[in-house]
């Protein structure tokens, strides 16, 4: 039976060294957040082994995946598997949850506290049609009233700070991201996150920043910037145009959390790539168990995206069912290296 709890994986002393030689970026209420980079929350992706690497290399904060506050109350192994976090992670550490009852969420909100969140982030942007037509995720986009009932209800109940995560609307019809913001902020939310797309968007088209810019001009609390940064160029445009306080990273930090030191996917070499995924491997493993190779399928094939003639070791990869065979295969590629730089020469 898995239950929620710390499990220590620790931070590299790299990443404490760095932590305790600067000053906080800005503050969630009393929390310091040193940095202004943040892995986003992403449902399969946003586990405790992938967030514990994205911490190590310099990501500021930790979200849980977005959890389901009736799968929360049933305590649910999953969902309590989700809020599982190293003590790491803390005091920066938040769980997302997503509903759409106002008394389940405050008894999730507690719950989560209990479990050990510092901070509770209310999901108000999955536009996943079986949460978002349920009046969940960014279904709680078209009840701005609700939003504020919700914070108003779990801020007062709980002693940690609660926040947001919102994309701008429904759709471009209703793009009321300035409404619901101020709703936030109005009743006790300490930080709101916007995805600078509509929930009618999906992932489609560009996000767009200047509606995030106009949302820091208008708030007092922390604004954390988000959708599209793809590069470490990006990191700075989107810091320029919209003055956001942190900028939040989904994607691109998939298969290269260096982006979190500012170092694009490029700039990293093989040795580095081969390094950190037999790690996240071992902490895979770790944490899922035998299951953990299947699951660390879908970052394997992230990780060797763009380095030269990995097209049939990701073919193997994804089919490959033994542990000890798969690092065969990482340290069969990295000697034939060579090999494949005298052939491309
Ligand atoms: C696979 C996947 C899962 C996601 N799951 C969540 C989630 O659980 N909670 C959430 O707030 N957003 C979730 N998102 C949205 C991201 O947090 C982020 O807002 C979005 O991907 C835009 O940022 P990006 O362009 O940097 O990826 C998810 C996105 C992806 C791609």
């Amino acid at each position: 039976m898995c239950f929620a709890g710390n499990t220590d994986l620790g931070l590299s002393s790299y990443s404490t060294r760095m932590i305790a030689s600067v000053q906080p970026s800005f503050y969630i209420r009393e929390i310091p957040i040193y940095g202004d980079l943040i892995l986003s929350p992403m449902d399969g992706f946003s586990d405790q082994p992938f967030r514990v690497l994205c911490r190590e290399h310099g990501s500021a904060m930790s979200y849980t995946e977005f959890t389901n506050i009736d799968a929360i109350q049933h305590d649910a192994w999953k969902a309590l598997r989700q809020l599982r976090h190293a003590s790491s992670e803390k005091p920066q550490f938040s769980m997302q949850i997503f509903g759409s009852d106002v008394d389940r969420f405050v008894e999730a909100a507690l719950k989560c506290e209990a479990l050990g969140a510092s901070i509770v982030d209310v999901n108000m942007g999955c536009s996943v049609a079986c949460v978002s037509s349920r009046g969940a995720g960014a279904g709680l986009l078209r009840e701005p009233q609700k939003i504020a009932e919700i914070f108003r209800r779990v801020s007062n109940a709980l002693h940690i700070p609660v926040t947001g995560k919102i994309r701008l609307g429904w759709d471009d019809g209703s793009l009321n991201y300035m409404e619901v913001a101020q709703a936030i902020e109005d009743n006790g939310g300490q930080a709101v996150a916007i995805h600078g797309r509509t929930k009618a968007q999906l992932y489609k088209g560009e996000a767009r920043w200047a509606p995030i810019a106009e949302v820091k001009r208008a708030v007092k609390i922390p604004v954390i910037g988000n959708g599209d940064v793809r590069t470490v160029a990006d990191i700075a445009r989107i810091k320029a145009e919209t003055g956001c306080d942190a900028v939040m990273i989904g994607r691109a930090a998939i298969g290269n959390p260096w982006i979190f030191s500012q170092l694009d996917r490029h700039e990293v070499t093989l040795d580095d790539t081969l390094a950190l995924m037999r790690r996240h491997l071992q902490l895979m493993l770790e944490f899922y168990d035998e299951h953990g190779l299947v699951l660390f399928r879908k970052h394997a094939v992230k990780y060797l995206l763009g380095h030269p003639y990995s097209a049939t070791l990701r073919n193997q990869l994804m089919t490959c069912e033994r542990v000890e065979e798969f690092l065969a295969l990482l340290d069969d590629y990295s000697q034939r290296r060579e090999y494949y730089a005298a052939e491309a020469a």
